[in-house]
């Protein structure tokens, strides 16, 4: 027989378009684990479970069951009706302690906890200390090389962990979630045996049973991608109870097939989650006293909620000025600025932030509602990757840096003082000296208080692979990244100076990690201000002197800025509303 043998399967609580696989491979021949490494007694234990899984598969469900069940809509895991091929009990925790490590970005933050709230219910606990961990889960990231190179380094180092662990009556598993696993799938289990179980973005309500499968010994995956899995349902964990800020995710995946950029195909088509179950999560944070939601997805403006008929009329979308999609223009459903109104009425202490949005979707609407509300944040990311028309078209990104450029300014009339963001690419295919000069120019006339800037790493799969040539050299991209660095720290130190002597208006989030005599905070712009930990007075109550704590609102005077921070003398404690008058 194959040794690796594939089983179609389509998922019990998915769509019919959700036909998902599962690897399982046996122990011995492909765990990298020299069978002599195995206990006898264990051995015998892990060949009854085979046995016993096998005989089980044997007289599994049928392809016409994983029909019948895949026309059910999505929800949670059954635990009261497993896979004919697993116990009840077999895809409960049972107690054992997970182990999450995130990489990448916010997304994958939010992700981590989605995939937690599902172990949760399932009788896992959590733990943050690695060496007493059943099973250790890392949430990875495929956008960049360097970013995957990170994670099998981190392997690397498991392997000794789990070595050590072979003997113990709770083997360590030890699983790779998200993107990664996505981009490399059974690449990753062939590469690296010690791995156990692969989930891909859109696989976490499957981690039970995946875990399930891997106690029995056998390596298993799914990486499905989901045209309508959003976790609504899943309401993630606030893992830390002092926080004032969380991540609200809205939508997932993207269908922008910007040409250098992995995403699309690691996360998969967009979809947006129902305003109704958005309402309620950012409602119980609320309840909890959180004072920052950012609302979070790969495109967050292009949101759209078509799940009720009565949404899905034939209105077209308005894109921003001299922008266009790379896919066939959509209709219906309820969009962006509708979200972000609905949003920022929850609660008027609550700071609304949303990331990551695409130039193009900014029609009047977005910007009007941003600048007329006093909770959602005067600050706007917006990707522009490069300065030059002839890159951007190479790139597919929809838009030419005149169209980015007027855009701006029509921001900056639309929403005075409004903190700007973006994100480049340096050494993109093609990209010549004269390019990169435009991008320079392109940092130097938009002045932005933030950025992130990145060298091109050509992935796989990506149109930009297939049609481009990832022709500049690595150390004319890192000199190019290097340039772009240091004229956009002392463009956005000259942006922030203009800060100086003004009063702003601080979420303080703690103590300063430099200094235990100093607090930290955002600003509506969400740079960090740090000021002394003294005592003020309190807006609401002239009587008191109080301190500050985090999730108060304070009114700071700045007196000193750089490339990333502000510095100042804190005024009073005071409220978001009350505040407004002096933004
Ligand atoms: N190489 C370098 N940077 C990339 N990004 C996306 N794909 C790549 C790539 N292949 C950057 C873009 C994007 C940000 C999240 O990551 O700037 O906006
Ligand atoms: Fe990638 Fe472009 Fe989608 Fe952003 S918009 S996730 S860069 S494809």
């Amino acid at each position: 027989m194959h040794p690796l043998q594939c089983v179609l399967q389509a998922q019990r609580w998915g769509p019919l378009a959700s036909v998902s696989w599962l690897l399982l491979r046996t122990c011995r021949a492909h765990s990298g684990v020299p069978s002599t490494a195995c206990p006898s007694s264990e051995r015998q234990q892990e060949d009854g479970v085979r046995k016993d899984f096998s005989s089980r598969l044997a007289n599994g469900p049928t392809f016409q069951h994983f029909l019948r069940s895949a026309s059910a809509p999505q929800e949670q895991p059954d635990m009261e009706d497993p896979p004919p091929y697993l116990t009840v009990d077999e895809l409960l925790g049972r107690q054992r302690k997970v182990y999450l490590e995130t990489y990448g970005c916010q997304m994958n933050v939010n992700d981590t906890e989605i995939a937690w709230s599902i172990l949760q219910k399932s009788g896992y606990l959590r733990t943050r200390n690695l060496q007493e961990a059943d099973v250790i889960l890392l949430v990875t990231c495929s956008i960049r090389e360097k970013a995957e190179q990170t994670i099998w380094n981190r392997l690397h180092q498991l392997k000794a962990l789990k070595t050590k662990r072979l003997r113990s009556r709770v083997p360590l598993r030890i699983g790779i979630l998200g993107c990664m696993a996505e981009r490399l799938k059974e690449e990753i289990l062939n590469r690296e045996k010690m791995v156990d179980i692969l989930a891909g973005p859109d696989a976490y309500r499957d981690l039970p049973r995946l875990l399930a499968v891997a106690e029995s010994g056998q390596q298993a995956a799914n990486v499905l991608l989901s045209l309508d899995e959003t976790y609504a349902d899943v309401m993630p964990v606030q893992t830390s109870p002092s926080a004032t800020s969380a991540f609200v995710s809205i939508m997932r995946g993207c269908d922008n097939m910007c040409s250098y950029c992995i995403v699309p195909f690691t996360r998969g088509r967009e979809r947006s989650r129902p305003v109704a179950s958005i309402l309620e999560e950012v409602r119980k944070l609320s309840e909890q006293g959180l004072k920052e939601v950012t609302l979070l997805g790969q495109n967050v403006n292009s949101f759209r909620d078509s799940s009720e008929v009565q949404f899905n009329n034939a209105v077209s979308t308005n894109l921003s000025r001299g922008f266009s999609t790379n896919y066939k223009p959509k209709q219906g459903g309820l969009r962006f600025a509708h979200l972000l109104d609905e949003v920022s009425r929850i609660d008027p202490e609550m700071r609304i932030r949303f990331t990551s949005p695409h130039p193009k979707d900014f029609p009047d609407e977005v910007l009007q509602l941003i600048q007329e509300r006093d909770n959602i944040c005067k600050q706007i990311h917006l990707p522009a990757q490069s300065g030059s028309s002839r890159v951007l078209e190479a790139m597919r990104r929809g838009y030419s840096r005149e169209a980015y450029v007027e855009l701006i300014h029509h921001i900056r009339e639309s929403i005075p003082g409004v903190s700007l963001s973006s994100d480049f690419i340096a050494g993109f295919c093609g990209e010549t000296e004269e390019d990169h000069l435009q991008t320079v120019s392109l940092l130097r006339e938009v002045q932005y208080n933030m950025g992130f800037l990145f060298a091109y790493s050509m992935r796989q799969k990506t149109r930009a692979y297939h049609r481009l040539k990832d022709d500049v050299p690595e150390e004319v991209k890192l000199r190019r990244l290097e340039e772009l660095i240091t004229v956009f720290r002392e463009e956005a130190a000259k942006a922030n100076m203009a800060s100086v002597g003004c009063t702003q208006l601080v979420l303080v989030e703690g103590h300063s990690k430099r200094s235990a005599t100093d607090l930290c905070g955002r600003n509506d712009g969400n740079l960090k201000v740090i000021f002394p930990d003294v005592e003020m007075e309190d807006v609401n109550n002239s009587k008191v002197k109080v301190r500050a704590q985090p999730g108060d609102y304070v009114l700071v005077k700045i007196t000193s800025t750089s490339s990333q921070t502000l510095k100042g003398r804190v005024l009073c404690r005071t409220t978001l509303k009350d505040s407004s008058a002096y933004c």
